[in-house]
């Protein structure tokens, strides 16, 4: 595992953008698995802008989100398709057609979910995952429970996700209840994966992801067991990993 320690929040996003534009370079029709949530936004800013300038190209991309939420179509301004739309898709060369996002308004959920497994195979799985991190150690909505759950799901969500995603919406009532989340089975077959996070309030959940014990409790834990994990923090997201004395770069 290696790990880049960067000065702030823009700083962990340059270094991001930094790996996944080389993976594009490389692989101009790769696959990414990418994340919502207010970590990964700068990151999009900065492929944005190297992308607008003509460094490289998403032409031949495709794109695999890691969840949605039931019940909100693709146009509320809270669903997971409307904030890549506005965040980064909308602003890049990328074809939306080869852009994936579980379907929320879903009639069979189940089915949604059997399909969304099976379009991720389809592609080979991501060349490249990004992550955010749930401050309870969550990994895209996968919540922390008894087991792990390999494919895509239907998940209720915990009242501390449903707590620290109630500043997105008018009121905590207003954050559904549930979402459909892809499974640690696909996110662990991805070739590389990429886990940001940023701020002090993200220290024990980093620390516990990569110092503490694997286990379903805390579901980044099983990224220790990736061959190819790359965490990029900041300072303060890394401060409790750093006191422990593990070796990162930067
Ligand atoms: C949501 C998303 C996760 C994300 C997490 C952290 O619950 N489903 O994929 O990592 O929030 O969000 P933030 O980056 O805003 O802290």
């Amino acid at each position: 595992m290696r790990i880049y320690q960067e000065a702030d929040y823009e700083a962990m996003s340059r270094r991001a953008a930094n790996l996944i534009s080389a993976e594009v370079i490389r692989r101009p029709d790769c696959v990414l698995g990418l994340a919502t949530g207010s970590t990964p936004i700068g990151t999009y800013k900065q492929l944005t802008v190297w992308n607008q300038r003509g460094d490289f190209s998403f032409k031949e991309v495709r794109t695999v989100n890691l969840d949605e939420y039931k019940g909100l179509p693709p146009t509320h301004d809270q669903s997971y398709r409307y904030f890549m739309q506005t965040n980064f898709f909308d602003h890049i060369d990328i074809d939306v057609a080869n852009t994936y996002v579980p379907d929320g308004l879903a009639a069979d959920p189940d089915a949604e979910c059997a399909r969304y497994d099976e379009l991720v195979r389809s592609l080979g799985y991501a060349d490249l995952q990004l992550l955010g991190l749930g401050r309870n150690g969550h990994i895209g909505f996968n919540e922390p429970c008894g087991s792990y759950v390999k494919e895509t799901h239907v998940v209720d969500l915990t009242q501390s996700t449903i707590d620290a995603n109630a500043r997105f919406f008018a009121s905590a009532d207003d954050v559904p209840r549930q979402a459909l989340t892809m499974g640690i089975g696909c996110i662990m077959a991805a070739r590389r994966v990429l886990l940001i996070a940023s701020g002090a309030d993200k220290a024990d959940a980093v620390y516990n992801a990569f110092c503490g014990p694997i286990t379903p409790a805390c579901p980044a834990s099983i990224l220790q067991l990736h061959n190819d994990m790359v965490l990029v923090g900041d300072k303060a997201a890394l401060s409790k990993l750093v006191a422990a004395g593990v070796a990162v770069c930067g």
